[in-house]
This record gives C-alpha cells, structure tokens and sequence, in this order.
C-alpha cells in the first residue's frame, strides 16, 4: 500500500464554517495561495451554491492559484453540481465535492428520504459531476454513525458511478479512534472496487479526539485526510492540519507514511489563517501556540540548554518558527531590510516594499531592536491592508482614571482631513466613536484582542477586533503599533475600511 497521503485542506470551507468567521474574496486568496506554498494536494474552496461570496471567492481561486487540485463542495443534486462546476471550470486540476447523508437519523429528520433514495441519489450525483470532471468526490455525511454494510452499499454504488476519492467523514466527532479505525477497516474489506480508489477520512473535534481518530484511520488504510489550519471549523472545529502533518512527520518510525507539506511554511499558514479569521490561538495549541516551544520550569530550561532533545521533540524552525534574533534598527537601510525579508520567506512588490519600509523606519524610531516577528507584523499589515478608503493621519487621547476618556481622530479621504472628538467608557470606546462620527456609520465592536508581537516594554501590540453594521456580517480589522490605542484606532478603520469595500461588492454569507 502506498505511504503517501494526500492533504486536503478545507479550512476555506469546514473551517470558514466556524461562528463568527467569514473571509471575503481578497482574504480567501490570499489564504488559498499559502496553501499552495504549504504544499497542500487539493484545496477546498468553498461551497459554491451556499452564498454569491462563496460563487466569487470559488471562482478566483479556480482562476488565479495554480499547482494544485481545487475543489468546491455540492450536494447530491444537479442544481448545486451546476454552480459548483461553474466556479471551478477555470481550474488547473478542479475536483467536483458531492455529499448526501446516510445515517439513519439524518435520512429521517433531516432529508426525509429513504436507504435506496440516497443511494441512488448519490450514485447519480457523481455520475452527473463526473460529465464535467474526472476528478469527483463522494462523501457520506455522518458516516461514523452509519449501518455500515449499507455505508459499503452506497459506496459501491459512487465508485461504479465513477467517483476518484470516498470520504467516511465523522461528522459529528463521536468516535473514538479504535472504534474509528476498525469502521474504515470493515469498509475497506466489505466494499467492492475499494481498491481503485482513495479512501479518505474528515473528523470533528468535538471530543478532542479528531486528529487521533485522523492517525488511526490511516493506519487502516486511509490515504486522504481533511483537515484545517489551526484546526478551524463547524462547532468545536476541524482535525488541525499541523497536528496531523507533524505527528506523521516526527512519528514516521511508528506511522510510516508521507506528505508533500512544506513544514517550515506551517507558522506563516497558521498565523495568516488566525489574522485574517480573527480567531486566536490558544497558548497551549500544540505545534503552533505561543508556549508549543518554550521551557518554563528551571529543569527543562537547563536541559534543553545541554541537550535540545531532552525536552523537545521537534525543532521549531521545522515548522517554521524562526528564532527572533536582533536583527535591524534605526540605521539599517532598506537593502538590509529587503535582504531580511527575502530570507524570511516573502516576496514583495516594489510598491509593497517601499510601504513596509516607511513601516519598518516609523517602528525604527520608537523601538530600538526590530526581530524578525517585528519584520513579520509590519509586512503582515502591509500587504493586508485592503485599499484604505480612510486612513489614520493623527490621534489624541485623554483618559485615567478621574476623567472622562476623550479620543481626537484626523482621518484622511481622498486628500481631505476629516476630524472629530468622541466620548467614551473607555478610550477603545472614545476612539471608535470618534471614527464613527468621521464615517457616519454606527459600527459596534463584538470583541478586541490583544497581542504582544514580541517581548519587552516596547513590544509591538498587535490588536485584533470584529465590528458588525447589521449585527448579522462580522468584519475583522487588525492593526499594530507599540502603542496599543493607537494599534486599537487601526484595527477598527482597518475593519471599517473591508466593510465599505465589502459594501460595494455586496459580499453574502449563509451555509448549509
Ligand atoms: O463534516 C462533514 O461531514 C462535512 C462533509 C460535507 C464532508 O463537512
Ligand atoms: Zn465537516
């Protein structure tokens, strides 16, 4: 049996899927792109059919990234199979997504239909798909929780219809890994023309077991997986991309198997889906938290200090975790600085590197060491930024604790300097009034986080909130700087700026 195993990644759609989140069609390209350098063998773009935003973002993926199988999800009928093909025409190497249900309890409550009418309809979904593409998936929705010999019976019937891949998700993430790996085992022995193709798996999280039940399918025979950056995705979220790829790569003695991922791309990943999602990573996160590589007690400090290996069992420049040195400061020119970056991994345009510059010299005057995570920010914020309809000329603030917080704010539209004075609890509060009186809109901040970008008293703080107009729509902004008002001013025109823009492509959400 083959020891590659094929990375499917669907933190644009699971994972898009999680409360609160939703990506516009810049944000999705830029995700889609990364993880193409990541090395991901197929990238599931979205749900076509769900919303027009889903439509477009599809669409522009299939269009612009290449090297890479991008699918788009259906379900079983030709309506959805349509519109999914529409957005994914324009791919290198599309793959057409179909899904239908086969639990009991879902045919009954959900689709009302009965064991043969799901069967036919999925075997006839894929027959459909495969008129447009070669490349067809089938997955059997709730399928853990599946009478399995008619899970085999349905699959027989995809894989006669033409599908490539098979999917036994676990879609409500209740197994458990034994129990998981004997379930795929039992598929692959009991379903005729298994061996002609993939046999893949997609588990939930929701009882922390999904990148075990993930390892222990594939020691039965599995061979795609799905997963998510930073594990993302509908309720307790997705089994975590980086989790599953480390756990083959640093156990390959015990696991024996192999994929095409560019580990030392997963911190650049994981910390641009967290950005752009506004979904923070928990400290403790493995491979990819705050504290996954640091030694607190004196015991360990002193061990990895004689021997890396004591305590640490994957280096952190394997996943792309650089070690912050002291890098630039004030004097260092912009070559230096251009050298850096390239080293660091990016590539930018000249008009992007002459921005980031300003940055870095802006930065350079307030903080004497600049280390890479600084570098890392400033580029961050640059090539992020969404075409500023306003953007931050100057802001004041008065606050402590006998006065009443009052925020200043100089915006700049189209040349012209817009100013206004707000109250407020706080001065978060006074500088987000202030930049609603300027905007005429009244935006109300759903939550604010705080990030210290590195260590020390003049660290950059990187803030990270979500706005809402309607208080349906949640927009991310983020903004940084070594003073955490002034980083919390950007965030929210950052936030403000993607909703007008958003405005005018009137970008819409719903999910199945
Ligand atoms: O969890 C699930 O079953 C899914 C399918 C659509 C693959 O997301
Ligand atoms: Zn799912």
């Amino acid at each position: 049996m083959s020891k590659r195993v094929y990375i499917f990644d669907t933190t644009l759609r699971d994972g898009e899927q999680s409360p609160g989140v939703s990506l516009n069609t810049a944000e999705k390209l830029q995700i889609a792109r990364q993880l193409a350098c990541l090395g991901v063998d197929i990238i599931e773009a979205g749900f076509p059919i769900a919303s027009p935003g889903d439509l477009q973002a599809v669409t522009a993926i299939a269009r612009e990234v290449k090297g890479v199988t991008v699918a788009g999800l259906a379900r079983a009928n030709q309506q959805d199979i349509d519109v999914a093909w529409q957005a994914l025409k324009q791919a290198e190497q599309p793959r057409i997504h179909t899904f239908i249900a086969t639990s009991d309890i879902h045919l009954q409550y959900k689709l009302r239909m009965n064991r043969q009418e799901v069967l036919e309809a999925a075997a006839a979904a894929v027959a459909y798909a495969r008129r447009f593409t070669s490349d067809v998936e089938f997955s059997a929705e709730d399928a853990s929780r599946s009478d399995k010999d008619y899970l085999c019976r349905v699959l027989e019937a995809v894989i006669a219809a033409g599908a490539r891949v098979v999917n036994i998700p676990d879609t409500v993430g209740y197994a458990v890994p034994g129990e998981y790996a004997d379930f795929i085992g039992y598929i692959m022995e009991n379903t005729r023309g298994i061996e002609k193709v993939i046999v893949s798996v997609h588990c939930h999280d929701d009882l922390g077991l999904a990148v075990a039940n993930t390892l222990a399918a594939l020691g039965a025979g599995a061979r795609q997986v799905e997963c998510t950056i930073n594990g993302i995705g509908e309720r307790a979220g997705n089994a975590s991309l980086e989790e599953i790829v480390m756990a083959l790569h640093t156990r390959r003695d015990q696991l024996g198997l192999e994929t095409a991922i560019n580990t030392r791309e997963i911190y650049r990943t994981s910390r641009l889906v967290s950005t752009l999602t506004g979904m923070v990573i928990q400290p403790n996160k493995a491979i990819v938290g705050k504290n996954a590589f640091a030694h607190e007690s004196g015991i360990h400090q002193d061990g990895v200090l004689k021997e890396r290996t004591t305590y640490e069992i994957m280096k952190p420049e394997t996943v792309g975790i650089s070690h912050s040195n002291l890098v630039l400061g004030k004097h260092s020119g912009r070559h230096a600085f251009k050298e850096r970056l390239t080293q660091l991994g990016y590539v930018l345009t000249e008009e992007e590197l002459a921005k980031a510059f300003t940055s870095f010299k802006n930065l350079a005057d307030r903080k004497k060491e600049i280390t890479d995570h600084d570098l890392e920010a400033i580029v961050e914020e640059e090539i992020r930024q969404v075409p500023p309809v306003y953007t931050l000329d100057y802001l004041h603030i008065s606050t402590g604790s006998t006065v009443v917080p009052t925020a200043t704010v100089g915006l700049l539209k189209e040349g012209q300097r817009l100013e206004e004075a707000a109250c407020g609890n706080g001065p978060v509060d006074a500088i987000c009034r202030a930049i609603d009186k300027v905007t005429g809109l009244s935006c109300t901040l759903v939550n604010w986080g705080i990030r210290a970008v590195t260590s020390g008293k003049d660290a950059i703080g990187e803030v990270t909130l979500k706005i809402t107009l309607d208080g349906e729509k949640v927009v991310v902004g983020r903004g940084i700087s070594t003073d955490v008002l002034e980083a919390s001013a950007r965030a929210y025109l950052n936030a403000v700026n993607k909703l007008l823009k958003e405005g005018e492509n009137n970008h819409g959400h719903d999910h199945h």
